[in-house]
């Protein structure tokens, strides 16, 4: 039986943390869809095509994904391309509460849907997209926090 997962996100921008998780994912499902969310209330620095764009650049070497941008909600995405898991990431306990409700709700409005969690490497759990968009605004290094273009994308956006 296949077995195919979304990976659900604003990924404003895409980080190297995202990208272990999604390799990870890789390994245990046989077809993984990463779905980048509209998410209008973030007021994203990058707009939705483009984070769509960073993650399939960042993320070119791996054969069993695909990237996928949406607007509306995450089960509906789910059950209209026939994705029966929704993946999270747990870099720490404290994501454990917020990530908990988020699954209990979309048990709720799609019980059909199982989310499962995995961990980061522990060299990418204090990584967040809005610390890297953050420090690259100040000038400081984020290239061993992201993938090369990336880097050249947010250096860009924030010159
Ligand atoms: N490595 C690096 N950073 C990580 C990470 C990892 N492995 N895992 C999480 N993060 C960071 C993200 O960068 C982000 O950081 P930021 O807020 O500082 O920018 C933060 O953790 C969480 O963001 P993200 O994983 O992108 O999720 P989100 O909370 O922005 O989005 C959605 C959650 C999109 C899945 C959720 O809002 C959703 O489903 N929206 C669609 C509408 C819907 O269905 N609503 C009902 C939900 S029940």
């Amino acid at each position: 039986m296949s077995v195919s997962a979304m990976y659900p996100g604003t990924f404003d921008p895409i980080t190297l943390g995202h990208e272990d998780l999604v390799r990870r994912a890789c390994r245990i499902f046989d077809h993984v869809v990463v779905a980048i969310a509209a998410n209008p209330s973030k007021e994203p620095m990058f707009s939705l095509e483009e984070r769509v764009e960073l993650a399939r650049a960042s993320m070119t070497d791996i054969n069993n994904i695909e990237v996928s941008g949406y607007e509306g909600l995450t089960v509906d995405f789910a059950r209209d391309n026939g994705l029966g898991v929704i993946m999270r990431g747990l870099r720490a306990v404290s994501d454990f509460e917020y990530e908990f409700q988020l699954a209990n709700m979309n048990r709720h409005l799609a019980d059909d849907v199982e989310t499962a969690f995995l961990t980061p490497n522990e060299n990418y759990n204090f990584i967040s997209s809005s610390l890297v968009r953050e420090i690259c605004s100040m000038g400081g290094d984020i290239s061993e926090f992201v993938s090369p273009v990336v880097n050249d994308a947010l250096i860009e956006r924030c010159r």
